[in-house]
């Protein structure tokens, strides 16, 4: 039970790597506020977490409007009472070639994957810091790390989630609160549909262990990362793809 206790914001929670995340973390003894866009999936998720007996609840939001995201922040503080975790799992990909690739495009990736991030850590900080403890994680990826091909908007929006993890870590290291960033490799969601079953054998190919990653394999690493057990680790990036990009 390494979350006995802990209050634990997901965002992008309803589905994927965010929903796997939610029932580990809820197992592991967590009070888990499930954030997402996605409604049905979101109520779901919730409902079926209640019937194991963990503490959950949804709270529609698009991480995108920073005031959906500030009302959701009092919302789930006045539900839970407190936040001791906070993991910015929401994302999402619009993939074209650059010269193909239209400026709204890159725009809402952005909006989600970074912005989104912003606006989540400004709103649910303050609460960390009023008890002088907190763990923040962030979502990277291999792409933002490594680049990659057809996803300038994403690979930008990932590389500056390092950026700012980094930063906060400078920031806030001192007043209590650890933020840390996961880079996942190609993982078997939703997210990754659209890639060819030829491309996803080629990406089976350059990773060392020949597999795709699971939801869990990244879930697991938030949940070390929002453990006790990486109290001194902060402003790192922790690369969870199977050996892919050495
Ligand atoms: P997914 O598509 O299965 O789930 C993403 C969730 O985010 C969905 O529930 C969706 O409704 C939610 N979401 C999207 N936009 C939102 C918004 N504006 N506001 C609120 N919720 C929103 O994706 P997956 O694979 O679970 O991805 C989770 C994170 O891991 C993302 O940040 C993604 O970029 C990252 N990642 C995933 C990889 C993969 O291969 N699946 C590889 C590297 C990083």
């Amino acid at each position: 039970m390494k979350m006995k206790g802990k209050t634990v914001v997901i965002t992008g929670g309803a589905n994927g790597i965010g929903a796997v995340a939610a029932e580990l973390f809820g197992k592991q003894g967590a009070q888990v506020a499930i954030i997402d866009f996605n409604e049905n999936a979101g109520e779901k998720l919730a409902a079926r977490l209640h019937a194991q007996g963990i503490e959950a609840a949804f709270f529609k939001t698009n991480v995108a409007k920073d005031s959906e995201v500030k009302s959701t922040a009092e919302k789930v503080l006045a539900h839970f009472g407190k936040v001791d975790v906070l993991i910015n799992n929401a994302g999402i990909t619009r993939d074209a070639m650059l010269l193909k690739m239209e400026s709204e495009t890159f725009q809402q990736v952005i909006d989600v994957n970074l912005t989104g991030v912003f606006h989540c850590t400004q709103a649910f900080l303050p609460a960390m810091l009023e008890v002088g403890k907190g763990k923040i994680i962030n979502t990277s990826s291999i792409a933002g790390l490594g680049g990659n091909v057809g996803q300038t908007n994403y690979a930008a929006s990932k590389a500056g989630i390092v950026g700012m993890t980094r930063t906060w870590a400078k920031e806030f290291g001192r007043k209590g609160i650890n933020v840390n960033a996961v880079s996942p490799g190609f993982i078997e969601t939703d997210m990754i549909g659209t890639i060819p079953e030829k491309v996803l054998a080629h990406i089976k190919q350059m990773t060392p262990f020949t597999r795709l990653g699971r939801p869990e394999d990244i879930a697991n690493a938030y949940l070390f990362l929002a453990s006790d057990d990486a109290d001194f680790i902060n402003g790192t990036v922790l690369e969870v793809d199977g050996g892919m990009l050495k």
